[in-house]
């Protein structure tokens, strides 16, 4: 995570982002410190990287890069606004001794990149460039499934699809339909038959951007339909107040970016 220290919104790069109105750092501070403490009752492990000063995006950590099996796969940034993030996060894979590996090809680390089971799920239409998906295909030797996004207003991957559960085996997804072009949503119809179907508000505040351990779902506040949807799915749904952050186009995922470590062998747990 990235503390919004230097959070507001100075430029617009997504049609959220209204550089004209005012933002409020202190209470985009404060929305984040209780997202940060959702997550420390899940008792996950938190660990945060130092906000650039000039980077007022770089609270959005799922941009950051992807991290897979102990590996990094760097982030390479469309707009030219967040591309000092790229190396800041890369510098900080490498120091937390994950094996770095700088990508050649534009992508917007797990905002656009999603894995669920063994599969790479990755957006391309606004900001990840389908080019990324066969290099990451390479990389890390998985399949990777190409969705593009189609709605400006929901420009990454994250902010249309949330992983309810990402244990191979027990896949399950909740999507916003009409987010995706006619054969991104046949695949997924295909893939997730049993998926929770999202609608237009809850999308719209954010909803989708959802974090969850299989159980307990992190999501809007203001996303009630879902969490009632949720409910009835078996799963616990947490709902945080991040509306300081969606004036930038963002939520609870995207200020999330997930380190998945090595898996670790007999020999290292001795
Ligand atoms: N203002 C940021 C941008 O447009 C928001 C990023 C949100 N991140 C995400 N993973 N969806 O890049």
């Amino acid at each position: 995570m990235c503390r919004p220290s230097h959070f507001t919104v100075s430029y617009s790069i997504n049609p959220w982002m209204k550089p004209e109105d005012p933002t409020d750092t202190a209470r985009a501070l404060s929305q984040w410190a209780e997202l940060r403490r959702a997550f420390e009752r899940l008792s996950f492990t938190i660990e945060e990287i130092e906000p650039g000063e000039d980077l007022p995006d770089m609270v959005f950590a799922a941009n950051g890069g992807l991290v897979v099996d102990g590996t990094a796969y760097t982030a390479k940034f469309t707009h030219p606004e967040r591309a000092p993030e790229a190396g800041l996060y890369a510098e900080w894979f490498a120091r937390a001794g994950y094996d770095v590996v700088e990508a050649v090809e534009t992508n917007e680390g797990e905002g656009d990149i999603l894995l669920i089971g063994d599969t790479l799920f990755a957006g391309t239409g606004f900001r990840t460039d389908t080019a990324s998906h066969r290099e990451m295909a390479e990389l890390f030797g998985r399949e990777v499934v190409s969705l593009r996004l189609v709605r400006p207003d929901f420009y990454h991957l994250d902010t249309a699809l949330a992983v309810l559960d990402d244990r191979p085996g027990h896949e399950h997804i909740a999507y916003l339909p009409s987010a995706f072009d006619d054969a991104s949503r046949a695949e997924l119809e295909r893939r997730f038959p049993d998926a929770i179907l999202v609608d237009e508000h809850d999308a719209s505040v954010f909803g989708l951007n959802a974090v969850s351990d299989g159980l307990h779902v992190i999501t809007a506040a203001r996303a009630t339909a879902f969490q009632h949807q949720l409910r009835e799915a078996g799963y616990e749904p947490i709902g945080v107040d991040l509306t300081e952050l969606l004036l930038a186009g963002g939520g609870a995922k995207c200020c999330t970016l997930v380190l998945r470590t090595r898996p670790t062998t007999p020999e290292e747990a001795r």
